[in-house]
């Protein structure tokens, strides 16, 4: 049976955490899975994922971000998606759509419409089977990518690599750049997103322990597996 989950939350819910999380579970039980994530997951998306992420590039215009989005997010439905999917697999995949609708559409004011339009365009009309929301509040989310990101330097700091290059610090990308009241319309966004489809979508606790958290939405996967 193919299976398509995307998880989906503010910058630093746990969104890449969880999901690699719930493959090592569903992968440990012989569940034919793997995981991708937007932008990326190819090497096309990749690319665009460096052009649409990297901090110098504030010139870009809001509808190039959302149309590079669509561009990566075709690629990666057509090249890797569908087939895994058309094979009876189960397909994570951290962040999808609806981060386009939370970030383009409420974070920057698109038309929502539009976005719909385009990324059927983009999907050829994919929809998740479930997607997971870790909710946590915007701030919270940013605070915990900020800890991260101060603790890897000072981890780099201590003990560089034997080369004297240092360990990447963890991401801080052009998006998690933006104001907080940007994050706040995200965070809202989701809310709305949820109350127009409730079926698809199932909310978690996003300050619940790491391993907690994982476990219970292992439970709600295989629940939802098994119907
Ligand atoms: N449940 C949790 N409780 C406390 N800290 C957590 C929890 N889940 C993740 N973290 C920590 O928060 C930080 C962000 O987690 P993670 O990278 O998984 O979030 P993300 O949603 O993928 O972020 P991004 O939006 O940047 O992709 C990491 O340092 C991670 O270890
Ligand atoms: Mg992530």
């Amino acid at each position: 049976m193919s299976f398509f989950i995307t998880f989906e939350g503010p910058e630093g819910c746990g969104k890449s955490t969880q999901s690699r999380l719930l493959y090592e579970r569903l992968s440990e039980r012989g569940y034919p899975v793997i995981m991708v994530r937007e932008p990326g997951g190819t090497r096309i998306s990749d690319m665009i994922r460096r052009i649409v992420l990297d901090l110098h590039n504030t010139e870009i215009q809001p509808m190039t971000e959302t149309l590079l989005f669509s561009a990566a997010r075709a690629q990666l439905v057509n090249e890797v998606i569908r087939p895994y999917l058309d094979h009876n697999g189960i397909v994570l995949c951290d962040r999808y759509a609806d981060s386009t609708y939370a970030y383009q559409g409420f974070g920057l004011g698109r038309d929502l419409d539009e976005l719909r339009t385009l990324t059927k365009m983009a999907t050829g009309g994919l929809t998740p089977d479930v997607t997971i929301l870790l909710d946590i509040s915007a701030e919270a989310g940013l605070e915990r990518k900020f800890i991260a990101r101060e603790r890897a330097r000072q981890n780099a700091r201590q003990s560089p690599l034997p080369d004297g290059r240092t360990a990447a610090p963890m991401e801080w990308n052009r998006l998690d750049a933006r104001e907080l009241a940007f994050h706040q319309r995200v965070e809202q966004g989701y809310r709305q997103l949820i109350a127009e489809s409730p079926d698809r979508w199932r909310v978690f606790d996003a300050y619940l322990p790491i391993e907690e958290l994982s476990e219970q939405i292992f439970d709600v996967v295989e629940h939802s597996l098994g119907k």
